[in-house]
């Protein structure tokens, strides 16, 4: 299959990874690349098309899509949930216009596809917290966890309405070696890899005993491309809890000393624990398992493994 791919949001966490899987799949040049607030990667910069894109102007979607005849959109520029508590206004702008703008120019210039991710954070403090399962309360506290919910709603609006094929993933915190996260709550989960390796120290903002959803990022990418290839009668709704895996940051440290025996943690929980604990603990993905396949890779001890084998050769440089 060959497909001719925007990626909004290409600097971030998931983004600058997604770039290069594509382009390895598409060719180069079917792979659009943008980004507006940080200079883009080496690794998408240098491999294909990359142009300056502010999800906020909706003329310079219209143009980009237009003239490159794109097929599928990944709308993946978003504030996260400790910048959106920072900043609520921004969150609101950037994950909620951003989007309907997205939507709005993909149906009129006919995208086939649009993948937007929804998160774990769409839950709330009234959500079962064991299992959570695909249809449940969604009464998030956080602004993040409200304009995915909106997000969630409109994306669904859509399709509805207009026939724009629009597919969600409800994401866990997610782990990856290439661009490090920012502004979210599950961050410890990264930074505590390149503290273990540089310092063998460090200082976790969220207690031990702390369980969230996680997810190894080569499954995240694949989570991607199966909404995005997959055949789309598959696919029954627009949006899909999936996970990796739930751990502790007890537990995630303890698999750590296993490679680094010396490596220490103090735990001194701050304001981000309030948002952790409005989370689920585990996360009941077996909807997308049953419809669309749904087959994650990686568990606690094989993430961890990887992180290492990737990280450690280059931080020690
Ligand atoms: N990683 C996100 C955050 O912590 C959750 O979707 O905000």
């Amino acid at each position: 299959m060959k497909k001719r791919v925007l990626v909004i949001g290409a600097g971030g966490q998931i983004g600058s990874e997604l770039v290069p899987f594509l382009r390895d799949r598409y060719g180069k040049d079917n792979v659009i690349a943008t980004g507006r607030r940080t200079k883009l990667p080496n690794v998408v910069l240098e491999g294909g098309p990359c142009i300056y894109l502010d999800a906020l102007n909706e003329e310079s979607i219209k143009r980009v899509i237009y003239e490159n005849e794109i097929e599928h959109v990944y709308h993946m520029a978003s504030v996260l949930s400790v910048t959106g508590e920072k900043m609520p206004q921004v969150a609101w702008d950037i994950n909620i216009n951003g989007l309907m703008n997205v939507l709005e120019v993909s149906r009129r210039y006919n995208v086939e596809r649009v993948i937007w991710p929804s998160s774990i954070a769409a839950f709330g403090p009234t959500t079962p917290r064991e299992n959570t399962p695909n249809e449940t309360i969604l009464q998030p506290t956080t602004m993040y966890g409200i304009t995915k919910v909106a997000g969630e709603l409109l994306a669904e609006y859509y399709y509805k309405k207009y026939g724009l094929l629009t597919l969600s993933m409800r994401l866990p915190g997610i782990i990856s070696s290439e661009t490090l996260p920012g502004g979210g709550t599950t961050d410890y989960a990264v930074e505590i890899f390149y503290e273990a390796i540089k310092n063998k120290k460090y200082e976790c903002f969220l207690g031990e005993d702390t369980i969230l959803p996680m997810m190894y990022q080569p499954d995240c990418l694949q989570c991607h491309v199966d909404m995005a290839e997959k055949d789309e009668k598959l696919f029954k709704r627009r949006v899909y809890n999936v996970t990796g895996m739930s751990f502790t940051a007890g537990e995630l440290t303890a698999e750590i000393q296993k490679h680094i025996p010396d490596f220490k943690i103090t735990y001194k929980p701050d304001f981000r624990q309030e948002i952790a604990d409005s989370w689920p603990k585990s996360i009941d993905d077996s909807i997308a398992r049953k419809e669309w396949g749904w087959d994650p890779k990686y568990d606690l001890k094989e993430m961890v493994k990887n992180m290492l084998d990737v990280l450690t050769p280059r931080l020690k440089k």
